[in-house]
Parts: structure tokens; sequence; C-alpha cells
């Protein structure tokens, strides 16, 4: 069954023009929360190769950007930053960027560590990557904006979920259909930016 699903989003993404599977995942999160709405500025963390962002685009119509360490081909009305989300001057990058607009609406974070294979090595990197991704959207978003990042489970999850609390009205942990049955990953959502 998880392959028949995953050979099914990943020829539904070709069929449809979208850059990975993980198109609907996104879709699939915005159908359920509402995180992205129309002439939201949204920023990508973690983007390539692009599926996220042109759901996003799709969504919003507006300002949106996207930020990875690998080269994103480039998608029209949609600004790419080659950046490490780890690294504090990538976070002074983007608020450059978007500092005459009054800060995003949306920062969602779909990055993944390269997996090892070893469980608790991979949600340390994943958790690393989470908290850099809470740390810029703390620093960019404007007040009652939504995030959206994803986190390979384990044993660190519930102090993540909780920093997220601090910050955010709302929170759940949801995984969408569109994701594969056997993966470890979930979604943080948290609405209402404070
Ligand atoms: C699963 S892919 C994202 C897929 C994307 N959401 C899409 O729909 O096309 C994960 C991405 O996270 C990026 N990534 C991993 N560590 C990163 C880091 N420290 N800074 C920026 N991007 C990173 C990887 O290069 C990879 O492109």
């Amino acid at each position: 069954m998880p392959r028949k699903r995953e050979d099914y989003f990943y020829r539904k993404a070709k069929k449809e023009g979208y850059r990975s599977r993980a198109s609907y995942k996104l879709q699939q999160i915005n159908a359920k929360y509402n995180v992205i709405r129309p002439d939201n500025i949204v920023v990508d963390l973690g983007a390539a190769p692009g599926g996220w962002l042109q759901v996003a685009k799709e969504i919003s119509g507006g300002f949106v950007m996207g930020i990875d360490i690998q080269e994103i081909e480039p998608i029209e009305g949609v600004e790419n930053l080659l950046g490490d989300i780890t690294d504090p001057s990538t976070l002074k990058k983007i608020q450059g960027l978007i500092e005459n607009m009054g800060g995003a609406d949306v920062v969602i974070c779909d990055a993944s560590p390269n997996l090892s294979g070893n469980w608790s090595l991979d949600h340390a990197r994943s958790i690393g990557l989470c908290n850099s991704a809470l740390k810029i959207a703390i620093n960019i978003l404007k007040p009652d904006g939504n995030f959206v990042v994803k986190v390979f489970q384990g044993d660190m999850f519930s102090n993540f979920l909780a920093a997220v609390k601090k910050h955010f009205r709302f929170t759940k942990a949801y995984g969408p259909k569109a994701s594969r049955k056997e993966s470890a990953e979930i979604y943080v959502i948290g609405k209402g930016f404070f």
C-alpha cells in the first residue's frame, strides 16, 4: 500500500506539473489549516526543488521566496536565495529582502537533513533544522502570522512543540495523507504568532 500511494502522488505531480510529490502535502495542510491566504508574503525554508513554492505562489499570488542550500530552478514570480537556514547570515539576508514589506505572513519549512539511517541522529538533525526555522519565523513573522515545519519524530519532539506553543496561539501536529505511511515525518502548524 505505501508504495502504491507513493507512485500515485509521484505520478500525479508529474502529470500536474509539480516539481515534487511534497506539493500535495502543503495543499493538504492548507486545506485543513488555511495557513496561506491570498496576497500573503510567504517564506519557504529548505525549498528545493520548489514544489511547495509552486503551491504557495498559486494560493498567495503575492511575494513568495524560497531558500535552500541547493539551487532552485527559477519559478515565475518567486524569489530564490541560496543559503543555509542554520547560518545567522541567512536570517539577515531574508530580513533585508522583506523589511520594506513589514515582515512575512507565513513561514513554511520542509527542510530535511541528509538521512544517515540512524534514527536518533536523523531526529536530532531534524530538530536542529526546526529550531533554526523557528528562530527565523520568530524574527520575520508579522503579528498573527503562521508557521509550518516538518519534524522527524523522536524524543525531542515534545520539547520542540512546547517551544512553538510559546509563540503561537494555536499549535497542532498533523500528518498529511501525501506523506509516506512509513515516514517518521510530521508537520507542526503554528497559527497566530505573538
Ligand atoms: C524534502 S526537500 C524540500 C522539498 C520542497 N518542499 C518541495 O516541495 O520541493 C528538503 C530540502 O531541505 C534542504 N535543506 C536541508 N538542510 C538545509 C539547510 N541547512 N538550509 C537550507 N536548506 C536545507 C535540502 O537541500 C532539500 O532541498
